[in-house]
């Protein structure tokens, strides 16, 4: 078995376990939710997103989020366009995560430009990026299935990827937006991805959880020699454009597998509880994962 001794957690719950949620989070609830997440030794984080209030009302506080919680660690702010990185520019943060679909019809409902649109007006972003010395992330979605064509062809994924190592991006986070990859699938992508890219940019898979497959399909990532992983505390999340997908893999269930396994994450799970508990007050959706189970708790309180 190929298994490394650490792996590292990329909490997306702030961002991808908010952006979808029907009830307007208070932003200080975020705040202490991503403060407790940090406390419990989360150190890359996906704070928020500089998206069009409009598309994604959720995200309107963005600004105050990310004054409030910038610090000496990876803090990725998501941003689609040239506004996007503008507003960025505005505030100190130094990590910025770009997005786009493999899947053509999955980009224009999700930011309204074909996959070649996005990725002629993301060139010149990135190289400036680069330039004044920014982390850039970029973040592959549709990376297996489209919720409006089905599959995807790994080939087209490859070429997507390879462009963005061509514009100089640090990091791919290679999604599957719906939760519909299975452990074979996902280790066969991986390991050509890490085969052809992984010494020119970080690896990083990012799964949701819809049919279940999440944890084997980081198991199998892991045999392919992945150790990046993205997450969400509590399981939140899913893109408000992917009709069908449910949340991302909950990063305690993922802490406690790696844990188990004898792999090192730096996470404490009591700590993550706590951060759970909290954000759990203020959103919509039962919080039902593996490793808490907090759905007889909100059901006491509605
Ligand atoms: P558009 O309507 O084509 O934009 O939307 P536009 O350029 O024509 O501008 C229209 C208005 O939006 C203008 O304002 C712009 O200023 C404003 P108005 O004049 O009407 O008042 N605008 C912006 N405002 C704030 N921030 C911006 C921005 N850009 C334009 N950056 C746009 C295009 C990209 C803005 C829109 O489609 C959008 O906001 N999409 C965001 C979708 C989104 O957030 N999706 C979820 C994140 S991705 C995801 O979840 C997948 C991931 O988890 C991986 C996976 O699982 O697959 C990462
Ligand atoms: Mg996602």
């Amino acid at each position: 078995m190929n298994l490394p001794e650490k792996v590292t957690i990329i909490e997306v719950g702030p961002r991808d376990g908010l952006q979808n949620e029907k009830n307007q989070v208070p932003t200080d609830a975020k705040i202490t939710f991503i403060k407790d997440l940090k406390n419990a030794g989360i150190t890359e984080i996906e704070l928020t997103s500089f998206v069009s209030p409009k598309w994604v009302p959720q995200m309107r506080d963005a600004k105050e989020v990310i004054d409030a919680c910038l610090d000496d660690k990876r803090n990725f702010v998501l941003a689609p366009n040239r506004k996007g990185v503008e507003r960025l520019y505005e505030t100190d943060g130094k990590d910025v995560a770009v997005f786009v679909g493999v899947s053509s019809s999955f980009n224009k409902k999700n930011i309204n430009k074909t996959t070649g649109e996005s990725m002629a007006d993301l060139k010149p972003i990135l190289a400036e990026l680069k330039q004044k010395g920014y982390f850039v992330r970029a973040c592959i979605s549709t990376s297996f299935y489209c919720p409006y064509d089905g599959k995807v062809d790994p080939k087209d994924v490859i070429a997507l990827c390879t462009q963005f190592a061509d514009f100089g991006v640090d990091e791919l986070s290679v999604a599957d937006t719906i939760g519909m990859a299975n452990p074979l699938e996902s280790y066969q992508l991986f390991n050509e991805l890490q085969r052809q890219l992984g010494d020119r940019v970080l690896l990083t898979a990012h799964f949701h959880d819809t049919r279940g497959m999440a944890l084997a399909n980081i198991y199998a990532c892991l045999q392919a020699g992945i150790t990046r992983f993205d997450t969400s505390a509590g399981g939140l999340g899913g893109c408000p454009f992917a009709p069908g997908a449910t949340g991302n893999v909950a990063t305690e269930d993922v802490v406690f597998m790696l844990h188990q396994m004898g792999i090192g994450t730096g996470i404490d799970l009591k700590g993550l509880h706590k951060a759970i508990q909290g954000i759990s007050e203020h959103v919509t959706r039962n919080i039902e994962t593996k490793y808490y189970n907090l759905a007889e708790k909100k059901a006491s309180h509605t």
